[in-house]
């Protein structure tokens, strides 16, 4: 289905001819003064450039023309040559009835046959999950929903931090601790036993230990990097371990993402990538691509164009170990023989906007993609606390998802003081409501800029916020239900032109709804989706306000009002569930 605006402007494609102007003048976009029209186009204003004409008097003519449109009720030439144009509210009613029927309320699948990885969630393996991980599980998610919203063959993948130096620490503190164990026996043939010798709660208290001693005891510190080095060798006694440090740490990180409403695809790792280093250091190597410097093997990768300096791509330092970008490097290779996306996502801390840039040149000149892949990096920023620092617990510890949840939930609990539902659906409906409120407090901020996380603002039940969102949508579907009970029953009749601008206002946002989807896609922008619904939230009740359905009595009217309001909740919690969160029965 056409957006409204492009229909518009095949119509006014047809006015510029008609008046002697080339076609492609006639682009109409929604208007910058939503107080002065709806859509505007500044074609004329191009088009006086290119025929050496007056841009008014070519407004005017095509204004002209285009009032024999049905499509516009507004076409009004102004100074010094813009068009101020306004839907007519029959193509508006029309639109809407079409949108009201159509399955993907007027989307286009733009993504039908095509195939985008979204690599997201980014925790490692041992370590607390952090403010960071928590941004990039939530704008992921919802980027995901969006792609497949809009037909793509959409993969997420975790990519867990699984091999790195934090292994060898928890070896060497396993070691000091429980020395009997048959993984340090050397001469053990195996099997290895099929259940770990510890759980989450160890885990968590001795990563950070062991990490803390490394950085005093120099003979600790060494010995983990030897069993890093060892394990990255194969050892099958590390090798075992490994295995059980992975696995009692995903089936944590698992618990915490569930809570969240956040899952992935895939569960891999960065130790995945490893067998795909061998052929990536090879396809370097025969395309010529790599330079030793100082020691170490780096790609060049810095363009003329460039305007700042993009160092070399570091592949493995001059003692041999492998880096980061390697990883992402073999990484791309394998994604390409298991799934060969389209399109890659992926969704971090911006502060690692370079080594992305250095990784997607690297794969591009070495023809591990195609040409035409599209890779893509969404940096995020930061969320602080109310001091402007990063954000960090009340005793100034890394966040435990957890706990973040149930502060939430309680700030919810507060404001829901007044209702009388039973204590154990308040409980449970604090939770849904207070994860809207954590996710709508991220999304509704454009992604790449800090913010300030804020449980009173984010929690309230007023103002751009998810329980606002929420409130809404459980307030229309208990109108909807009212009606339903006095034997209001929707005709199945069209939606009809609309009678006053409040009405006008929220038929016009209604319409909105698949461009702002699109658009959200295209700029990885989950945030239009937030304004969207905030929108959309503040037509309706507006609109909700000043006119009593119940009582009208033009009963084609009042039909065509509540399929207004069945079209409103439909799209408010398709959004939301786009952005990743639901709406509760009652609140
Ligand atoms: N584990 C990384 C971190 O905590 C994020 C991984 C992001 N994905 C990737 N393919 N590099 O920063």
């Amino acid at each position: 289905m056409k957006n409204l605006a492009d229909q518009m402007t095949a119509a006014a494609a047809q006015a510029f001819a008609a008046c002697g102007y080339d076609a492609s003048y006639a682009k109409i976009s929604l208007s910058n003064r939503p107080d002065l029209c709806e859509y505007q186009c500044n074609g004329a204003l191009a088009a006086a450039k290119a025929y050496r004409e007056n841009p008014m008097n070519i407004a005017e003519k095509v204004a002209e023309k285009l009032k024999e449109s049905p499509i516009f009720g507004k076409a009004e030439a102004v100074r010094p040559g813009f068009l101020n144009l306004d839907l007519s509210a029959g193509a508006l009613a029309e639109a809407l009835t079409a949108i009201s029927e159509s399955e993907t309320l007027g989307s286009e699948r733009i993504g039908e046959g095509r195939t985008i990885l979204l690599d997201y969630g980014g925790a490692n393996v041992a370590k607390p999950l952090h403010v960071g991980h928590l941004r990039s599980a939530i704008i992921g998610e919802s980027l995901k929903r969006i792609c497949r919203f809009l037909g793509f063959e959409a993969i997420g993948d975790v990519h867990l931090g699984d091999w790195g130096l934090q292994m060898g620490l928890i070896i060497e503190a396993l070691r000091d601790e429980q020395p009997e164990l048959p993984y340090f026996d050397e001469a053990f043939t195996g099997p290895y036993p099929a259940k770990a010798p510890f759980t989450i709660s160890d885990l968590e208290r001795i990563y950070p230990a062991a990490s803390a001693r490394a950085k005093t005891d120099e003979a600790f510190s060494a010995r983990a990097h030897e069993a890093t080095f060892r394990l990255q060798q194969g050892h099958p006694g590390y090798t075992a371990l490994f295995r059980h440090i992975v696995g009692v740490s995903r089936e944590d990180l698992k618990k915490n993402y569930d809570a969240l409403d956040v899952h992935f695809d895939l569960w891999k790792g960065e130790s995945d990538a490893q067998p795909y280093i061998g052929e990536l250091l090879a396809i370097l190597e025969e395309k010529q691509l790599t330079e030793r410097s100082e020691g170490a093997l780096v790609v060049p990768v810095a363009k003329e164009s460039d305007t700042k300096e993009v160092p070399p791509c570091l592949i493995q330092k001059s003692d041999g170990a492998y880096l980061y970008a390697t990883t992402d490097l073999a990484t791309i290779i394998e994604r390409e023989k298991l799934y060969h996306p389209d399109e890659y996502l992926y969704i971090t801390d911006k502060r690692q906007a370079m080594h992305f840039e250095q990784v997607f040149r690297v794969a591009k000149k070495a023809g591990i993609v195609r040409e035409e892949t599209k890779l893509g990096h969404l940096g995020f920023g930061t969320m602080n606390g109310k001091d402007g620092k990063p954000f960090k617990t009340r005793s100034g510890g890394v966040m435990r998802l957890e706990y973040l949840l149930r502060d939430i939930r309680d700030a919810v609990l507060e404001r829901m003081a007044e209702t009388n539902l039973p204590e154990e659906e308040k409980q449970e409906t604090a939770a849904v409501i207070g994860l809207a409120a954590l996710k709508y407090g991220d999304l509704s901020n454009q992604a790449t800029k800090d913010y300030v996380f804020d449980l009173e603002r984010f929690s309230s039940f007023e103002g751009n916020t998810g329980p606002y969102i929420l409130y809404t949508i459980v307030r229309i579907r208990s109108i909807l239900r009212r009606l339903a009970e006095s034997g209001t029953v929707p005709a199945q009749t069209a939606i009809l032109p609309a009678g006053d601008a409040a009405e006008k206002a929220l038929q016009l946002q209604l319409t909105r709804f698949a461009e702002t989807v699109r658009a959200a896609y295209e700029e990885k922008a989950p945030h239009k989706l937030c304004q969207f619904i905030y929108e959309l939230a503040n037509v309706f009740n507006s609109f909700y306000r000043d006119h009593h359905i119940l009582k009208e009595e033009d009963k084609a009217r009042q039909s065509s009002w509540i399929g207004l309001l069945q079209l409103t909740e439909k799209e408010l919690n398709t959004m939301i569930g786009l952005l990743g969160f639901e709406a509760p029965e009652r609140m």
